[in-house]
């Protein structure tokens, strides 16, 4: 596999590749300084261009996450998207930016700059998009992602990446310890599309304002979670209404001690206990890949934001420059 390795001084260390920008791999120490890759993927570029994998560390767009019944309109055009996930569209389409080659325009030891040109019309969103992504590696033991996008014509953008995390790099993860800075979630109906409302999480499953074991909720006969299966929520980031980075999650892994801390510049975070991971895919060192094995945090604008003029907004104009910062920042406990 052409994989681009970025490192630190410290031994951690992101393995990355042009097809999808998927972070392959990503070794970080523990706290006796033992290395060990905590996200889920395969060996191989075979296995991810032909297995019908959900999304392993892949850079997603042209809209992450759900677009309900497939369409919406813009500056009063309407919009077909393919159907790829009930009666919605998900994560940009059938050929999404997770399954795009992406251009290298820089490489270094600790960077990787990634472009992507979305064509007019591809996967049925409107304006050529150029979208560029910068990989760093850095000494206080972060891996960050910086987006940025421009069009030609007016659009819709919400770009994130979906690793599939697990700080013992082995077993399930119902025992990772998770906060997350949000007082309300965008609560879904059947098809996982937000209702519009936010509900407070206060006194339901989804209150991880203190931290909060993942088992411990898991299994919560909450509607909200029977729908979902666990969870796959869109929690709402206490922040400033600026672009500052402000941390939306904390994870920690009691067996490794492990910790990682999200820190984004998004107003919003899927929290995502991979409820549908079923068993059929085995991935990196031939480890079979089971529901619980991992968990995602993708920091993105709402789900269904092109349809819901409540939520902040998605629309990229000509002249204007998407930007959007994430940073997975690790270190040890205990
Ligand atoms: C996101 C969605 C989930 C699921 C995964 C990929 O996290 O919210 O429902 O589709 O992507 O399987």
């Amino acid at each position: 596999m052409n994989e681009y390795t970025l490192a630190n001084a410290h031994g951690m260390e992101a393995k990355i590749i042009p097809y999808g920008g998927i972070v392959t791999a990503l070794s970080v120490p523990d706290r006796h300084g033992q290395l060990a890759n905590v996200v889920l993927g395969f060996d191989n570029l075979d296995d991810y261009q032909t297995k019908n994998h959900p999304y392993f560390g892949a850079l997603i767009g042209r809209y992450g996450n759900r677009i309900g019944n497939a369409g919406f309109t813009l500056d009063g055009m309407p919009y077909k998207l393919p159907v790829n996930n009930g009666p919605n569209s998900l994560h940009g389409g059938n050929a999404g930016f997770d399954k795009q080659t992406w251009t290298v325009d820089e490489a270094s030891s600790s960077k990787l700059a990634l472009s992507y040109l979305s064509k007019d019309g591809e996967e049925g969103y409107p304006g050529n998009l150029t979208t560029r992504v910068i990989y760093s590696v850095t000494n206080d033991n972060e891996l960050r992602i910086d987006y940025t996008a421009t069009t030609d014509k007016t659009t819709v953008v919400n770009l994130t990446n979906h690793s599939y995390f697990n700080l013992s790099g082995s077993g399930s993860i119902y025992d990772h310890i998770v906060t997350i800075n949000a007082n309300t979630f965008t609560v879904i109906d059947d098809t996982l599309i937000p209702t519009s409302e936010l509900a407070r999480v206060e006194g339901t499953p989804f209150d991880f304002r203190q931290p909060k074991c993942i088992g411990t909720d898991i299994r919560s006969a909450h509607p909200q979670m029977v729908v979902a299966h666990g969870f796959d929520h869109n929690f709402v980031i206490n922040r400033p209404a600026d672009n500052s980075l402000v941390l939306a999650a904390r994870v920690s892994d009691p067996a490794s001690g492990r910790v990682m801390e999200v820190l984004t510049t998004e107003p919003g975070v899927q929290f995502y206990t991979g409820n549908f991971l079923d068993g059929t895919l085995v991935g990196s060192g031939g480890r079979t890949i089971r529901q619980s094995d991992a968990l995602c945090l993708e920091t993105q604008h709402f789900p269904d934001s092109p349809n819901k003029p409540d939520f902040p907004s998605t629309v990229l104009k000509p002249g204007e420059t998407y930007q959007s910062t994430t940073v997975y920042k690790f270190s040890t406990s205990g």
